[in-house]
């Protein structure tokens, strides 16, 4: 079995996790938050996002998230940016870091981001275009790569369309999201066996959402794949508001960091985190969103 000897983690409770609780948690807790993960070794935090703060309330403030986070040639701190005003938000408050994100099926884009997967791409351009000339970092998001809340199965010569058009505006990476968690080790295997007939496998990411309980097998899979760059949630927080079949059903949680951890510790992967501060991450957050632990570690170990 051969697997990377060295993963890398994208952290992405602070935004995905926290967009979906029903409260709105406040700016001083999110910056709590982001620091407890970076004092446990995270070193790429996806701290806020710069979406209409009326399609998703718990995002709003991510400027001041941002404004409280020191600069840090350690971690890297990085938002979600739809559109050009996204843009601007971000990097008026020094964000090195953004992601656009689309999905490979129409009806999850028109939900999500109010347009159509083509409409994206020209939407996403000069985003892409300013980013880059300002000295940012771009990574783009494919949701839905297997399957959608609506549309049922996505075809994976779907998926390697809207990843090459990401790829030719500049992403470095492209994030798979398996956004409602119905991807099987087998289902992964078709689709990146499919997308890595042309793309390298460097310029891909797993994100793993864990509604039916798959996501570490799919993870798995990755790796041995030669994928080496996984996207978790501390406890296991998140999903997509816009991911339900009514309006009031999200996603449920990603993968689990702790969880994720655990499993390239016994793998004997890398991947610079200290389990046990990120537990207590995941307890703290726990804690004051009066939720249960989305972690099998988190809560094995408390
Ligand atoms: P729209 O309504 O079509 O946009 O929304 P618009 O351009 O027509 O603007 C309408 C209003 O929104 C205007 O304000 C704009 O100023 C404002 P008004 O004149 O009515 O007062 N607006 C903004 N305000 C602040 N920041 C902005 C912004 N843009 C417009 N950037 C839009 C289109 C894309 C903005 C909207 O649909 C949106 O914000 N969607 C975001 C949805 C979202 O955040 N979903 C969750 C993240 S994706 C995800 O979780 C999946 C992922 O994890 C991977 C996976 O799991 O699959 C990444
Ligand atoms: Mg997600």
């Amino acid at each position: 079995m051969t697997l990377p000897s060295h993963v890398k983690i994208v952290e992405v409770g602070p935004r995905d996790g926290l967009q979906n609780e029903k409260i709105a948690l406040d700016v001083a807790s999110r910056v709590d938050l982001i620091q407890r993960l970076t004092a446990a070794g995270v070193s790429y935090i996806e701290a806020g996002s710069f979406v209409s703060p009326k399609w998703v309330p718990q995002m709003a403030g991510s400027e001041e998230v941002f404004a409280a986070l020191p600069l840090s040639d350690q971690v890297t701190y990085a938002a979600l940016t739809p559109n050009l005003q996204g843009l601007e938000r971000a990097m008026a408050c020094g964000v090195k870091e953004v992601a656009v994100f689309t999905a490979a099926s129409e009806r999850f884009s028109q939900k999500n981001i109010n347009c159509s997967i083509a409409e994206s791409i020209e939407r996403f351009k000069p985003v892409a275009e300013q980013a880059l000339a300002n000295g940012l970092r771009l990574r783009g998001y494919i949701s839905c790569v297997v399957g959608c809340p609506f549309e049922g199965a996505v075809a994976a010569d779907k998926v390697a369309e809207v990843a090459e058009q990401l790829l030719a505006m500049g992403c470095y990476e492209i994030s798979l999201g398996d956004t409602i968690g119905v991807g099987t080790p087998g289902s992964i295997e078709t689709l990146l066996t499919r997308l890595l007939r042309d793309i390298p496998v460097a310029q891909l990411a797993v994100h793993c959402h864990d509604t039916y309980g798959q996501a570490l097998a799919n993870i798995l899979r990755a790796l041995q794949m030669g994928i080496a760059v996984v996207d978790s949630s501390v406890a296991g927080l998140g999903g997509c508001p816009y991911a339900g079949q009514t309006n009031n059903q999200a996603a449920p949680g990603n993968v689990a960091s702790e969880d994720l951890v655990y499993m390239l510790d016994g793998l004997g992967i890398e991947h610079g985190i200290d389990l046990h501060k990120l537990v207590a991450a995941g307890r703290f957050i726990c804690e004051k969103l009066n939720r249960e632990n989305g972690s099998k570690v988190g809560s094995a170990l408390q």
